[in-house]
Formats: structure tokens, sequence, C-alpha cells
């Protein structure tokens, strides 16, 4: 008997009841939303309005709150947002402090109750998180993944869309390195239905865009005061359904380096067919020196909260 997919949401903050919904919505399996004992009645009480929602949006997943790490036994899937989320004023990498004891936390639970699930990292700093929970772990590398590429892709594509006025359905962008200010909109791949941006955007407009787009995170933390929850949820998920439905999706990721673009034992996003086995492989394409000295540039900011998580 197929029996369904199990869903651990580590984390019952915004985004991870966001990412409940979604799951259940699109019946990827039973949710079970975890977060610490003080906030055990929240996450029930989050989980039981969802499954109240199933009966008027027809889905049929359970959706369980918890703060015991024995509901997450043999989970499928594991998707992490678990620490503090940004303040005005504060960039990802000011959260390292708070947020490396939680992940090491987090990690070391999920090693004894779901060593084999795939994991999706949302903490910030997001590269350097998502570094620290494999490294805790062992797990094997097509196993862990940073969620950041395909949100910071599809704040560019929304950008994009809007100043071509165009559909956002048609734009096509990939955002690749560190889930940080220095993070690298690749214009080189980056069409509205194969039309080179660049044949329809002038030159000092992308420019802006790019900058929007590396501070898109910021720009919401600035409006809300606190992180954004829609757009970041809906991009795990897609990574999520891509591993649970073997959809061999080609997604910009934080996976883990071995040598790809020239970068080793190090977590940053790069373009990576995740399907039914995890990050089935990372896709190397040929960047300008340009985008190259950028790809570096991101590289060398995450290398330096790695650094600060090796030493403490
Ligand atoms: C953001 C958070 C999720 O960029 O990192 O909104």
């Amino acid at each position: 008997m197929p029996t369904r997919k199990k869903i651990g949401l580590i984390g019952a903050g915004n985004i991870g009841g966001e990412l409940a919904r979604l799951c259940a919505n699109e019946e990827l399996g039973d949710v079970f939303l975890y977060d610490i004992p003080a906030k055990e009645n929240f996450a029930k009480g989050k989980a039981l309005d969802l499954e109240q929602n199933g009966s008027v949006l027809a889905y049929d997943s359970n959706i369980r709150g918890t703060s015991s790490w024995a509901d997450l036994e043999g989970a499928d899937v594991l998707i992490i947002t678990a620490g503090v989320p940004r303040k005005p004023g504060q960039s990802r990498d000011d959260l390292v402090a708070i947020n490396l004891p939680i992940i090491r936390d987090v990690a070391n639970s999920a090693k004894k109750v779901c060593p084999n699930a795939f994991v999706i990292v949302i903490s910030n700093p997001l590269d350097a998180m998502v570094y620290e929970y494999k490294r805790v772990v062992g797990a094997p590398k097509g196993l862990v993944a940073g969620m950041a590429g395909v949100l910071d892709s599809a704040r560019f594509q929304l950008f994009l869309a809007r100043e071509a006025n165009v559909s956002v359905k048609d734009v096509r962008a990939m955002v690749l390195g560190g889930h940080g200010d220095d993070m690298v909109p690749v214009l080189s791949m980056t069409t509205i239905n194969g039309v080179p941006a660049s044949a329809l955007i002038a030159k000092d407009k992308l420019d802006k865009i790019i900058d929007r787009t590396r501070k898109g995170g910021g720009e919401i933390v600035n409006l809300m005061g606190t992180s954004a929850y829609y757009a970041p949820a809906s991009s795990a998920v897609a990574m999520a359904k891509a591993y649970l439905r073997d959809e061999k999706r080609l997604l910009p990721c934080a996976a883990y380096l071995d040598g790809e673009y020239g970068y080793k034992d190090l977590f940053m996003g790069v373009p990576c067919v995740i399907g039914g086995k995890g990050v089935e492989r990372i896709v190397e394409v040929s960047l300008t020196e340009e985008e190259k000295g950028m790809l570096a540039k991101s590289a060398k900011s995450v290398q330096a909260v790695v650094d600060i998580c090796k030493k403490g």
C-alpha cells in the first residue's frame, strides 16, 4: 500500500504556516508543523486552522502541530525556517550569532529521526546555515539544499516583467551566488520568452532592477518590519515538489559545491536539477567575465560567514 509522504516543517512562523498551506493545498503529503515547546500550542492552532481550511478547499492532507521531534520520524522532506527573521536595518549576516545554535540543534535532532530526508533550508544567513546543517548531519550533498535562487529569480523576473510591460509568465531569469546583497542576477541567462531582456529594457533600467533585486528581501523587511513569506514559501515548495514528484526541474538553489564553478566545500546558488534523488546534478554554464567576477565577490562574502560558523 503506498503511504502518504511526510513533510516536516521546522518553524511554525510566517513562512512555516504558508509552507503548510501550500503543501496541503497541493496534497504533497501529510504535514507536521514543528516548533519549540513554548510555541507548541501556536503550532497546533495553526495546524488545526489549516486542516479546517481543507474542508473548504477540498484537500485531504493531515496537518499536525508538534514540539516533539519523534513526530518527524522518517520524514521524506524537511523544510527549515527555524531561527529569527530580519528586522529593519539588519543584514542576513547579522543573524548568524542567534541562528547558528538553532540550526545546530535542528540538525542534531533531524539526524536522529529523519537522516534520509531531502532537506531545504530557508533560515538566514542562508548559505552559511545550509552549510552548517550539512556539516552537522553529515548528509550526502544531494539531500541538502538552500532556498534562495528561486526566490531571488522570482523577484528579478517580476521587476523585469513590470518594466518591459509583459507577463511575468514569459520572463526567465537566474539569480546565482549567495543570498546576500552581492547575489548575481545573470543577464546572459535572462530572456523574455527567448528574447534577451537587454533587447527590451535599457541598460540604466536593468541596472536599477538588478540593484532592487539584490535588496529585494530588505525592501520587504523595511515595509513590514519582518521577512517576506509568501514568495519564500512558494519557492521552497517548488523545490520540495520537484523532489517528491521527481520533476527534474532546473532551478537555481544553494547547492554544495565540490569544484563546480571553481568553488569547493561551499554552498552557493547555482543551477541545479532537482528530482527524486534530490539535487541530482549541478549544471555548469559559461558565464561572462563580469559575471564570474560578481560570483567570486559573492562567494567571498559567503565564505566569510561560513568561517564564522566554523570558528563558533
Ligand atoms: C528573503 C528571506 C526569506 O529574502 O531571506 O525574503
